[in-house]
Protein backbone atom coordinates (compact mmCIF):
# COMPACT_ATOMS: atom_id res chain seq x y z
CA UNK A 1 0.00 0.00 0.00
CA UNK A 2 0.91 3.33 -0.95
CA UNK A 3 1.02 5.30 2.51
CA UNK A 4 2.29 8.41 1.11
CA UNK A 5 -0.51 8.58 -1.20
CA UNK A 6 -2.85 8.13 1.81
CA UNK A 7 -1.36 10.37 4.31
CA UNK A 8 -0.41 13.99 3.98
CA UNK A 9 3.08 14.73 3.70
CA UNK A 10 3.71 16.34 7.15
CA UNK A 11 2.40 12.89 9.20
CA UNK A 12 4.80 10.85 7.05
CA UNK A 13 7.28 13.17 8.38
CA UNK A 14 6.56 12.78 11.87
CA UNK A 15 9.22 10.21 14.03
CA UNK A 16 7.22 8.55 17.31
CA UNK A 17 7.10 11.29 20.24
CA UNK A 18 10.26 11.22 22.05
CA UNK A 19 8.63 10.08 25.46
CA UNK A 20 7.14 6.84 23.85
CA UNK A 21 10.63 6.70 21.63
CA UNK A 22 12.64 6.38 24.80
CA UNK A 23 9.98 3.72 26.27
CA UNK A 24 10.10 1.78 23.51
CA UNK A 25 13.96 1.46 23.80
CA UNK A 26 13.61 0.85 27.31
CA UNK A 27 11.28 -1.83 27.33
CA UNK A 28 13.94 -3.75 24.59
CA UNK A 29 16.67 -3.26 26.77
CA UNK A 30 15.26 -4.22 29.97
CA UNK A 31 15.98 -7.74 30.92
CA UNK A 32 19.56 -7.31 29.81
CA UNK A 33 19.97 -4.12 31.62
CA UNK A 34 18.08 -6.11 34.93
CA UNK A 35 20.42 -9.38 34.62
CA UNK A 36 22.97 -6.33 35.21
CA UNK A 37 21.29 -5.35 38.49
CA UNK A 38 20.00 -2.06 36.22
CA UNK A 39 16.93 -2.19 36.44
CA UNK A 40 15.66 0.44 34.36
CA UNK A 41 15.15 3.47 36.05
CA UNK A 42 12.47 5.74 34.26
CA UNK A 43 13.42 9.86 35.12
CA UNK A 44 12.33 11.18 31.51
CA UNK A 45 8.08 11.45 31.67
CA UNK A 46 6.93 14.35 33.44
CA UNK A 47 4.33 11.56 35.19
CA UNK A 48 3.91 12.23 39.08
CA UNK A 49 4.02 8.39 40.35
CA UNK A 50 2.58 9.23 43.41
CA UNK A 51 -0.55 8.22 43.95
CA UNK A 52 -3.75 10.90 43.81
CA UNK A 53 -5.46 12.33 46.33
CA UNK A 54 -7.42 9.63 48.75
CA UNK A 55 -10.13 11.78 48.38
CA UNK A 56 -10.62 12.27 44.64
CA UNK A 57 -10.43 8.47 44.39
CA UNK A 58 -13.45 7.68 47.08
CA UNK A 59 -15.22 10.46 45.72
CA UNK A 60 -15.42 8.82 42.35
CA UNK A 61 -15.68 5.27 43.34
CA UNK A 62 -19.30 6.71 44.75
CA UNK A 63 -20.05 9.31 41.65
CA UNK A 64 -19.72 6.29 39.31
CA UNK A 65 -23.00 4.72 40.74
CA UNK A 66 -24.72 7.91 40.17
CA UNK A 67 -27.42 7.67 37.42
CA UNK A 68 -26.51 9.13 34.12
CA UNK A 69 -22.94 9.92 34.87
CA UNK A 70 -22.09 7.29 32.32
CA UNK A 71 -23.34 8.66 29.23
CA UNK A 72 -21.88 11.42 26.66
CA UNK A 73 -20.73 14.70 28.47
CA UNK A 74 -20.85 17.92 26.12
CA UNK A 75 -17.49 18.86 24.14
CA UNK A 76 -17.76 22.45 26.48
CA UNK A 77 -18.13 20.49 30.11
CA UNK A 78 -20.50 20.02 32.59
CA UNK A 79 -21.78 23.29 34.22
CA UNK A 80 -20.24 21.88 37.31
CA UNK A 81 -17.01 21.38 35.89
CA UNK A 82 -17.00 24.92 34.29
CA UNK A 83 -18.44 26.87 37.49
CA UNK A 84 -15.72 25.25 39.92
CA UNK A 85 -13.03 26.36 37.61
CA UNK A 86 -14.61 29.77 37.54
CA UNK A 87 -13.99 30.16 41.10
CA UNK A 88 -10.90 28.66 41.21
CA UNK A 89 -9.49 31.02 39.16
CA UNK A 90 -10.94 33.62 41.29
CA UNK A 91 -9.40 31.78 44.48
CA UNK A 92 -5.95 31.25 42.87
CA UNK A 93 -5.02 33.95 41.07
CA UNK A 94 -8.19 36.98 41.46
CA UNK A 95 -9.14 36.98 37.65
CA UNK A 96 -13.02 36.35 36.49
CA UNK A 97 -13.59 33.95 33.83
CA UNK A 98 -17.11 33.13 32.91
CA UNK A 99 -17.81 29.77 32.97
CA UNK A 100 -20.80 29.93 30.34
CA UNK A 101 -18.72 32.07 27.50
CA UNK A 102 -14.70 31.75 28.79
CA UNK A 103 -13.89 28.17 29.73
CA UNK A 104 -13.70 24.90 28.42
CA UNK A 105 -12.84 21.63 29.04
CA UNK A 106 -10.13 19.79 27.40
CA UNK A 107 -9.07 16.02 27.25
CA UNK A 108 -6.04 16.73 28.88
CA UNK A 109 -4.19 20.33 27.90
CA UNK A 110 -2.20 18.43 25.21
CA UNK A 111 -5.25 17.35 23.21
CA UNK A 112 -6.78 21.52 23.73
CA UNK A 113 -3.47 22.73 22.58
CA UNK A 114 -2.59 20.54 19.80
CA UNK A 115 -6.02 21.41 18.25
CA UNK A 116 -5.74 24.73 18.48
CA UNK A 117 -2.77 24.83 16.80
CA UNK A 118 -4.44 22.78 13.62
CA UNK A 119 -7.73 25.15 13.97
CA UNK A 120 -5.51 28.55 13.65
CA UNK A 121 -2.96 27.43 11.07
CA UNK A 122 -3.66 26.46 7.20
CA UNK A 123 -0.96 23.53 5.60
CA UNK A 124 1.42 25.30 3.02
CA UNK A 125 4.12 23.53 0.88
CA UNK A 126 6.09 26.76 0.50
CA UNK A 127 8.55 27.26 3.56
CA UNK A 128 8.22 31.20 3.15
CA UNK A 129 3.96 31.02 2.97
CA UNK A 130 3.82 28.85 6.16
CA UNK A 131 1.96 29.90 9.10
CA UNK A 132 4.31 30.85 11.89
CA UNK A 133 4.12 29.87 15.77
CA UNK A 134 7.11 31.45 17.61
CA UNK A 135 7.52 29.23 20.38
CA UNK A 136 9.91 29.03 23.47
CA UNK A 137 13.37 26.90 22.45
CA UNK A 138 13.70 24.48 24.56
CA UNK A 139 10.15 23.95 25.27
CA UNK A 140 7.47 20.71 25.03
CA UNK A 141 8.82 18.65 22.52
CA UNK A 142 5.08 17.78 21.67
CA UNK A 143 4.65 21.86 21.03
CA UNK A 144 7.06 21.19 18.08
CA UNK A 145 4.98 17.69 16.76
CA UNK A 146 1.55 19.77 16.75
CA UNK A 147 3.05 22.22 14.56
CA UNK A 148 5.12 20.39 11.89
CA UNK A 149 1.63 18.18 11.87
CA UNK A 150 -0.05 21.46 10.87
CA UNK A 151 2.42 21.75 8.06
CA UNK A 152 2.93 25.28 9.71
CA UNK A 153 6.81 26.88 11.16
CA UNK A 154 7.38 27.00 15.27
CA UNK A 155 10.00 29.95 14.83
CA UNK A 156 12.54 29.64 17.88
CA UNK A 157 12.17 32.07 20.61
CA UNK A 158 15.65 31.03 22.76
CA UNK A 159 15.65 30.87 26.52
CA UNK A 160 18.99 31.60 27.41
CA UNK A 161 20.99 32.86 30.15
CA UNK A 162 22.17 35.98 28.36
CA UNK A 163 18.46 37.15 27.98
CA UNK A 164 17.58 36.02 30.94
CA UNK A 165 14.90 33.24 29.60
CA UNK A 166 13.04 36.39 28.21
CA UNK A 167 13.55 36.62 24.65
CA UNK A 168 12.34 39.91 23.29
CA UNK A 169 9.37 38.69 21.08
CA UNK A 170 9.47 42.27 18.81
CA UNK A 171 13.35 41.20 17.77
CA UNK A 172 12.53 37.52 16.62
CA UNK A 173 9.23 38.92 14.93
CA UNK A 174 12.21 41.60 12.94
CA UNK A 175 13.92 38.78 12.27
CA UNK A 176 11.02 36.31 11.39
CA UNK A 177 10.14 38.78 8.78
CA UNK A 178 13.83 39.49 7.88
CA UNK A 179 13.67 35.74 6.88
CA UNK A 180 10.67 35.80 4.50
CA UNK A 181 7.79 35.16 6.58
CA UNK A 182 4.64 36.99 6.12
CA UNK A 183 3.36 39.02 9.17
CA UNK A 184 0.06 38.16 8.42
CA UNK A 185 1.13 34.70 8.34
CA UNK A 186 1.97 34.60 12.46
CA UNK A 187 -0.20 33.43 14.54
CA UNK A 188 0.40 33.19 17.57
CA UNK A 189 3.00 32.83 20.06
CA UNK A 190 3.56 30.53 23.40
CA UNK A 191 4.87 31.40 26.73
CA UNK A 192 4.86 28.11 29.48
CA UNK A 193 6.05 29.28 32.92
CA UNK A 194 6.84 27.43 34.68
CA UNK A 195 8.90 25.74 31.89
CA UNK A 196 9.24 22.54 30.80
CA UNK A 197 12.21 21.55 30.55
CA UNK A 198 14.06 24.21 32.01
CA UNK A 199 11.42 24.83 35.42
CA UNK A 200 12.12 28.48 34.44
CA UNK A 201 9.29 31.14 35.70
CA UNK A 202 8.78 34.18 34.49
CA UNK A 203 7.40 37.68 36.06
CA UNK A 204 4.32 40.22 35.56
CA UNK A 205 6.84 42.61 33.86
CA UNK A 206 7.79 40.37 31.35
CA UNK A 207 4.59 38.75 30.55
CA UNK A 208 3.26 42.72 30.09
CA UNK A 209 5.33 43.53 27.38
CA UNK A 210 4.24 40.05 25.37
CA UNK A 211 0.86 41.12 25.92
CA UNK A 212 1.70 44.32 24.77
CA UNK A 213 3.56 42.69 21.52
CA UNK A 214 0.50 40.23 20.68
CA UNK A 215 -1.49 43.33 20.94
CA UNK A 216 0.09 45.37 18.90
CA UNK A 217 0.82 42.37 16.16
CA UNK A 218 -2.64 40.88 16.55
CA UNK A 219 -1.12 37.73 17.56
CA UNK A 220 -2.83 34.88 19.95
CA UNK A 221 -0.52 34.50 22.97
CA UNK A 222 -1.15 30.86 24.40
CA UNK A 223 -0.22 30.44 27.69
CA UNK A 224 0.84 27.07 28.94
CA UNK A 225 -0.04 26.96 32.58
CA UNK A 226 0.22 23.50 32.84
CA UNK A 227 3.17 23.33 36.18
CA UNK A 228 0.82 26.59 37.63
CA UNK A 229 0.81 24.53 41.00
CA UNK A 230 4.14 22.95 40.86
CA UNK A 231 5.92 25.04 43.52
CA UNK A 232 8.00 25.22 46.37
CA UNK A 233 9.16 28.63 47.06
CA UNK A 234 6.22 30.97 47.78
CA UNK A 235 8.30 34.21 46.08
CA UNK A 236 8.08 31.61 42.96
CA UNK A 237 4.38 30.84 43.19
CA UNK A 238 3.37 30.91 39.41
CA UNK A 239 0.68 33.89 37.92
CA UNK A 240 -1.96 33.56 35.29
CA UNK A 241 -1.61 35.61 32.52
CA UNK A 242 -5.08 37.21 33.28
CA UNK A 243 -3.52 39.16 36.26
CA UNK A 244 -2.15 40.97 33.69
CA UNK A 245 -4.95 44.04 32.37
CA UNK A 246 -5.27 43.35 28.68
CA UNK A 247 -4.62 39.92 28.83
CA UNK A 248 -7.93 38.19 27.95
CA UNK A 249 -8.24 40.96 24.51
CA UNK A 250 -5.84 38.88 23.41
CA UNK A 251 -4.82 35.50 25.52
CA UNK A 252 -5.91 32.37 26.30
CA UNK A 253 -4.26 29.93 29.01
CA UNK A 254 -4.20 26.43 29.62
CA UNK A 255 -4.14 24.53 32.58
CA UNK A 256 -4.06 20.66 33.68
CA UNK A 257 -5.27 18.27 36.24
CA UNK A 258 -2.34 15.74 35.63
CA UNK A 259 0.46 16.93 37.38
CA UNK A 260 -0.77 18.39 40.46
CA UNK A 261 -3.05 15.61 41.16
CA UNK A 262 -1.10 12.94 39.97
CA UNK A 263 -3.65 11.72 37.28
CA UNK A 264 -1.96 12.21 34.23
CA UNK A 265 -3.94 9.07 32.49
CA UNK A 266 -7.19 10.49 33.31
CA UNK A 267 -6.54 13.12 30.89
CA UNK A 268 -8.09 16.17 32.06
CA UNK A 269 -7.91 19.71 31.65
CA UNK A 270 -9.31 23.65 30.58
CA UNK A 271 -8.59 26.55 28.28
CA UNK A 272 -10.00 30.03 29.22
CA UNK A 273 -9.54 33.38 28.34
CA UNK A 274 -11.05 35.08 25.31
CA UNK A 275 -14.59 34.00 24.24
CA UNK A 276 -14.12 34.41 20.78
CA UNK A 277 -11.36 32.20 20.57
CA UNK A 278 -12.63 29.79 23.41
CA UNK A 279 -15.95 29.67 21.17
CA UNK A 280 -14.11 29.22 18.20
CA UNK A 281 -11.36 26.62 19.20
CA UNK A 282 -14.93 24.98 21.44
CA UNK A 283 -16.50 25.05 17.43
CA UNK A 284 -13.73 22.91 16.17
CA UNK A 285 -13.47 20.83 18.75
CA UNK A 286 -17.03 19.69 18.90
CA UNK A 287 -15.91 18.12 15.78
CA UNK A 288 -13.52 15.78 17.44
CA UNK A 289 -14.50 14.75 21.08
CA UNK A 290 -17.64 14.12 23.06
CA UNK A 291 -15.56 16.00 26.06
CA UNK A 292 -14.87 14.32 29.34
CA UNK A 293 -16.59 11.36 31.14
CA UNK A 294 -18.52 12.92 33.58
CA UNK A 295 -17.73 11.06 36.41
CA UNK A 296 -13.96 12.60 35.88
CA UNK A 297 -15.15 15.74 35.76
CA UNK A 298 -17.31 16.03 38.87
CA UNK A 299 -15.12 14.17 41.06
CA UNK A 300 -12.16 16.25 39.52
CA UNK A 301 -14.40 19.57 39.81
CA UNK A 302 -15.07 18.82 43.81
CA UNK A 303 -10.91 18.20 44.34
CA UNK A 304 -10.37 21.77 42.84
CA UNK A 305 -11.27 23.96 45.23
CA UNK A 306 -11.20 21.29 48.34
CA UNK A 307 -8.89 21.62 51.63
CA UNK A 308 -7.95 17.71 50.88
CA UNK A 309 -6.88 18.87 47.32
CA UNK A 310 -5.09 22.00 48.49
CA UNK A 311 -2.79 20.20 51.28
CA UNK A 312 -2.40 17.31 48.59
CA UNK A 313 -0.75 20.25 46.11
CA UNK A 314 1.25 21.22 48.87
CA UNK A 315 2.53 18.11 50.56
CA UNK A 316 3.06 16.97 47.27
CA UNK A 317 5.30 20.48 46.43
CA UNK A 318 7.48 19.87 49.66
CA UNK A 319 8.12 16.57 48.53
CA UNK A 320 9.09 17.80 44.93
CA UNK A 321 11.70 20.38 47.20
CA UNK A 322 12.86 17.31 49.12
CA UNK A 323 13.75 14.96 45.85
CA UNK A 324 15.31 17.99 43.62
CA UNK A 325 17.43 18.36 46.67
CA UNK A 326 18.61 14.94 46.71
CA UNK A 327 19.41 15.12 43.35
CA UNK A 328 21.29 18.80 43.77
CA UNK A 329 23.46 17.52 46.37
CA UNK A 330 23.89 14.25 43.80
CA UNK A 331 24.99 16.03 40.42
CA UNK A 332 27.05 18.03 43.12
CA UNK A 333 28.45 14.86 44.35
CA UNK A 334 29.54 13.89 40.84
CA UNK A 335 30.89 17.37 39.89
CA UNK A 336 28.30 19.68 38.43
CA UNK A 337 28.78 22.83 39.27
CA UNK A 338 25.03 23.74 40.11
CA UNK A 339 24.56 27.25 41.83
CA UNK A 340 21.68 26.67 43.92
CA UNK A 341 20.74 30.61 43.91
CA UNK A 342 19.97 29.78 40.07
CA UNK A 343 18.12 26.11 40.53
CA UNK A 344 14.23 27.05 40.36
CA UNK A 345 11.70 25.86 42.88
CA UNK A 346 9.25 24.82 40.38
CA UNK A 347 8.02 21.99 38.53
CA UNK A 348 9.68 18.46 38.88
CA UNK A 349 12.55 19.05 36.70
CA UNK A 350 15.86 19.07 36.34
CA UNK A 351 17.88 20.65 33.25
CA UNK A 352 21.54 20.14 32.96
CA UNK A 353 24.53 20.21 30.68
CA UNK A 354 25.65 17.24 29.56
CA UNK A 355 29.25 16.10 30.96
CA UNK A 356 32.22 17.70 29.37
CA UNK A 357 33.48 14.92 27.20
CA UNK A 358 30.34 14.48 25.29
CA UNK A 359 29.46 17.14 22.47
CA UNK A 360 25.99 14.85 21.90
CA UNK A 361 23.31 14.88 24.65
CA UNK A 362 21.78 12.50 22.62
CA UNK A 363 24.85 10.50 22.71
CA UNK A 364 25.11 11.00 26.62
CA UNK A 365 21.87 9.79 27.28
CA UNK A 366 22.12 6.77 25.38
CA UNK A 367 25.47 6.03 27.41
CA UNK A 368 23.53 6.63 30.76
CA UNK A 369 20.50 4.40 29.49
CA UNK A 370 22.97 1.30 27.99
CA UNK A 371 25.37 1.06 30.87
CA UNK A 372 23.20 2.50 33.95
CA UNK A 373 19.57 1.81 33.29
CA UNK A 374 18.66 5.36 34.16
CA UNK A 375 16.40 6.89 31.22
CA UNK A 376 16.71 10.66 30.85
CA UNK A 377 15.90 12.89 27.55
CA UNK A 378 18.26 14.79 25.37
CA UNK A 379 17.80 18.28 25.76
CA UNK A 380 17.49 18.67 22.07
CA UNK A 381 14.09 16.66 22.10
CA UNK A 382 12.67 19.93 23.33
CA UNK A 383 14.22 22.37 20.52
CA UNK A 384 18.42 23.18 19.31
CA UNK A 385 18.35 25.68 22.45
CA UNK A 386 18.68 22.39 24.53
CA UNK A 387 21.81 20.32 22.49
CA UNK A 388 23.93 20.04 24.88
CA UNK A 389 21.59 19.60 28.18
CA UNK A 390 19.71 16.44 29.61
CA UNK A 391 16.84 16.89 31.69
CA UNK A 392 15.39 14.54 34.30
CA UNK A 393 11.92 14.33 36.21
CA UNK A 394 12.26 13.69 39.66
CA UNK A 395 8.73 11.83 39.90
CA UNK A 396 10.15 8.90 41.66
CA UNK A 397 10.74 7.52 45.16
CA UNK A 398 13.99 9.21 47.19
CA UNK A 399 15.33 5.81 47.24
CA UNK A 400 15.67 5.03 43.75
CA UNK A 401 16.69 8.94 42.68
CA UNK A 402 19.49 8.08 45.65
CA UNK A 403 19.95 4.68 42.93
CA UNK A 404 20.09 7.29 40.26
CA UNK A 405 23.17 8.91 41.90
CA UNK A 406 24.57 5.30 43.02
CA UNK A 407 24.91 4.23 39.57
CA UNK A 408 26.38 7.48 38.41
CA UNK A 409 28.98 7.47 40.84
CA UNK A 410 29.82 3.58 39.70
CA UNK A 411 29.71 3.47 36.54
CA UNK A 412 31.77 6.87 35.63
CA UNK A 413 29.15 9.57 34.54
CA UNK A 414 31.04 12.29 36.30
CA UNK A 415 30.37 16.09 35.09
C1 LIG B 1 4.29 22.18 29.18
C2 LIG B 1 3.27 21.11 29.09
N1 LIG B 1 2.06 21.41 28.63
C3 LIG B 1 1.10 20.48 28.52
C4 LIG B 1 1.33 19.17 28.87
C5 LIG B 1 0.24 18.16 28.67
O1 LIG B 1 -0.38 17.82 29.84
P1 LIG B 1 -1.78 17.06 29.85
O2 LIG B 1 -2.16 16.77 28.44
O3 LIG B 1 -1.56 15.84 30.65
O4 LIG B 1 -2.75 18.02 30.48
C6 LIG B 1 2.59 18.80 29.35
C7 LIG B 1 2.87 17.40 29.72
O5 LIG B 1 3.96 17.00 29.99
C8 LIG B 1 3.58 19.80 29.47
O6 LIG B 1 4.81 19.51 29.91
Amino acid sequence: MNLERLFNKEVMSLDTYIMFRLKEETSMLKDELTARNRAPISLSMGAPTANPPKALINRLKEILDEDGIHTYSTPKGENYFREAISKYMKRRFNVEMNPETEIFSLVGSKEGIANLVRFITTPRENEFDKDVIMVPDPCYASYLQFIQCSGAKAYSMPLTKENDYKPDAEKIYSQIIKDGYKPENIKALFINYPNNPMGISSTREYVRTVIDFCKKHDILLVSDAAYSELYFAEDEKPFSIFEIDGAKDIGIEFFSFSKPYAVTGWRLGWVCGNKDVIQRLGKGKSTIDNGIYKALQKACAEILNSPEGDKYIKEGNMGYARKQAIMVKGFKELGWEIDEKNVPHTTFYLWLPIPRKYTSAFDFCRDVLRKSGVVLVPGNAFGNCGEGFFRLSFVCSDEKLREVIDRFKQDGFYY
